[in-house]
């Protein structure tokens, strides 16, 4: 934490206290004042800092006096007496204040909360980083109290796509961080092949908490209490006697799970249950049915209008419900208020051009996804444009409503559609090629299904991030060869979607040939650990015999891991695969892994009984 006066910047949470209080500030704001604190003392002209914030992007210089003028007020300083930003005419700025290096303003007010009752204050709270949704806040908040006095607490939040489930979520998980020290994992249900992988989400949370402060607690704990579990994240059992072995039983993490939770409040996450496995659904199940202590909240979000008829997730929410094991949060669509604060906070902009807001309420239906869409669009297509009289800069609308109104499609999906065709064919190929991938998409993933120079396209994916909002920099992995790769995300899944469909069949499959041959290029002595991964590309690509050859892989990597109940399910999945070939060479196939699954399913057996007689002698 950097202390200057009576303020405090936390650069760690990108925050801004003033005393103990939070102060909003919106990124790029944050970042200027950020890189002037770190360079206190010195000029810094305005080609510095615009190189700084906007490395190979022009930005009118102008932009920066905005931004001073928003952080003078926010800091209360005087441009003609300043106490912080010195402005020096024609050249730049200088943090003038003395600034000191100090501990953690949030941690000592954290701690002062009272708990169980976590009193979370109504004062000194940092402002809702999104609109319209404090009902919901403070009702999740309640949910967090009771979790803290260790009553378990399991929450539905649900709505249409980009209403802003995960938007709500995030903005509370935030707020719990640094209000109560709570601390949370989350596990993402993923669309399509990926997703047919066994308690995917649970496995992506589990990772999270051992890999957190606390990791370490939960790795013991783990491996004393649920070790299949443990060993299904790769993690070893230290010091544990036991083999690994043995199914990942749901009771066996639930026990462990409550362990971990004793003196740690929890906020475990499952996004979009519409696309959960059954294994997940009947852990949730498992976890939200017991009664012992548990400070756990545990929220679950999903698109009810994706669900068929006879979705297993509806029938999970529907009987909790009835029996009181649960909440749901159902998130209505904004109120036109709602829209115009949302517009004036991404415009940065008080007061909108007269009849905006009403115009992107309506088109939008109060969707703030499909608003925000809008607005880009709008912006794109010079019907808003940014006008500068003296020293103040405005949006003002260029054309009549009218005018506004052809241009706009009715649909969300459509929308997206008209967004991407406004995109370069080499874009538009880096997307699509995105979309192949789960979740995440690495720059070298790209470069292969395009057959690309890897470093030409970490360019370009690093480019896309600058010019369009909905592609975001998720992080780096280092490759086995020691090269790095930076990797990301689409900022909504429905952008993946439109993507994923504007593809033919037969050039997807080209693509995820391309990106499993690669996979086993770079991992290549090491297979076993992307073979999951590589089987996923082939069975997509329709390539069956490669498919069933990487699940073999991977089925005998878990076994060397001891993971038996992991190697039964690749063993089965390949069965299945076998349908696709054909007649002769699917029935020689489907004979071997039957034989192999046998024997896979004996050992599990074996494991089984073993761990019920010692747990029974226990
Ligand atoms: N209340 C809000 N205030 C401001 N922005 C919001 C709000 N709700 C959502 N958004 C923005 O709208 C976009 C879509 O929201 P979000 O991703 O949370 O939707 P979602 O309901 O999780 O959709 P999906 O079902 O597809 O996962 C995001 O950019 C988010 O930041
Ligand atoms: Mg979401």
């Amino acid at each position: 934490m950097k202390q200057f006066g009576e303020f405090g910047l936390d650069t760690l949470n990108e925050c801004l206290w003033r005393s103990d209080k939070p102060i909003a500030l919106p990124p790029k704001p944050f970042a200027v004042l950020r890189y002037l604190v770190e360079h206190s003392g010195r000029l810094i002209t305005h080609d510095e800092l615009l190189e700084a914030l906007w490395p190979e992007t022009y930005v009118q210089p102008q932009v920066l006096r905005t931004y001073m003028l928003e952080l003078r007020k926010v800091l209360r300083d005087d441009a003609g007496q300043p106490r912080y930003i010195q402005t020096l005419p024609k050249r730049g700025y200088r943090f003038i204040a003395p600034v000191m290096e100090s501990a953690n303003l949030a941690e000592p007010i954290a701690k002062s909360i009272s708990e169980p009752a976590l009193q979370v204050a109504a004062q000194g709270e940092a402002p809702n980083p999104i609109v319209n949704r404090d009902e919901e806040i403070t009702s999740l908040k309640s949910q967090l109290e009771l979790a803290a006095s260790g009553q378990r607490q399991v929450v539905f939040v649900t709505g249409e796509a980009g209403i802003g489930k995960t938007a709500l979520v995030d903005a509370f998980c935030g707020q719990a961080a640094s209000r109560c020290a709570a601390s949370s994992a989350r596990g993402q249900c993923v669309e399509g092949f990926g997703g047919k992988e066994e308690y995917y989400p649970v496995t992506e949370a589990l990772r999270q908490i051992c890999a957190s402060p606390e990791g370490d607690k939960a790795c013991r704990v783990l491996a004393r209490i649920a070790p299949a579990w443990l060993a299904a994240i790769g993690r070893e059992s230290i010091g544990s006697t036991q083999p690994a072995a043995g199914s990942r039983m749901p009771g066996d993490l639930c026990a462990a799970l409550e362990e971990m939770v004793a003196d740690q409040l929890l906020i475990l996450v499952f996004e979009d249950l519409q696309w959960a496995d059954d294994a997940t659904l009947h852990l949730i199940s498992a976890l939200a049915r017991r009664r012992t202590h548990a400070r756990l909240l545990l929220i679950a979000t999903y698109r009810p209008q994706d669900f068929a008829t006879d979705h297993p997730a509806k029938g999970l929410k529907q009987d909790l419900r009835m029996r009181r094991l649960c909440a749901e949060i159902a998130l209505a669509p904004l109120a036109r208020a709602a829209v115009r604060e949302l517009l004036s906070r991404e415009l940065r902009q008080e007061e909108l051009p007269p009849g905006l807001a009403g115009f992107v309420h309506r088109r939008s239906e109060g969707n703030p996804l499909f608003a925000i869409a809008i607005l880009e669009h709008l912006m794109a297509q010079d019907f808003l444009v940014r006008e500068e009289t003296g020293s103040v800069a405005r949006w003002v609308q260029t054309a009549p409503d009218k005018e506004m109104e052809a241009s706009v499609p009715e649909g969300l999906a459509q929308m997206i559609e008209l967004q991407l065709a406004r995109l370069e064919e080499q874009e538009l190929s880096i997307l699509e090629a995105g979309s192949l991938m789960s979740v995440a998409f690495p720059s070298w993933a790209v470069a292969a299904a395009l057959q690309r120079d890897p470093d030409e396209m970490e360019e370009a994916c690093q480019n896309l991030t600058r010019r369009l909002y909905f592609v975001e920099r998720a992080g780096e992995d280092e490759l086995p060869d020691g090269t790095r790769s930076t990797f990301y995300v689409f900022a909504h899944g429905l952008y993946r979607e439109v993507l994923w469909r504007k593809q033919t069949e037969a050039r997807r499959a080209r693509r995820h040939t391309r990106i499993a041959e690669r996979l086993a290029e770079l991992f290549a002595g090491r297979e076993g650990t992307v073979a999951r991964e590589t089987a996923m590309h082939y069975e997509a690509a329709g390539n069956w015999q490669r498919a069933l050859s990487a699940l073999r892989t991977a089925a005998r990597h878990a076994l060397d891991r001891q993971a038996l109940a992991e190697a039964a399910e690749l063993l089965e999945r390949a069965l299945r695969l076998t349908e696709n070939l054909r007649e002769s060479e699917g029935e020689v196939a489907a004979c071997e892994l039957s034989r192999d699954l046998e024997s896979v399913r004996q050992a599990l057996n074996q494991a089984q009984e073993y761990e019920h007689t010692t747990s029974g002698k226990a």
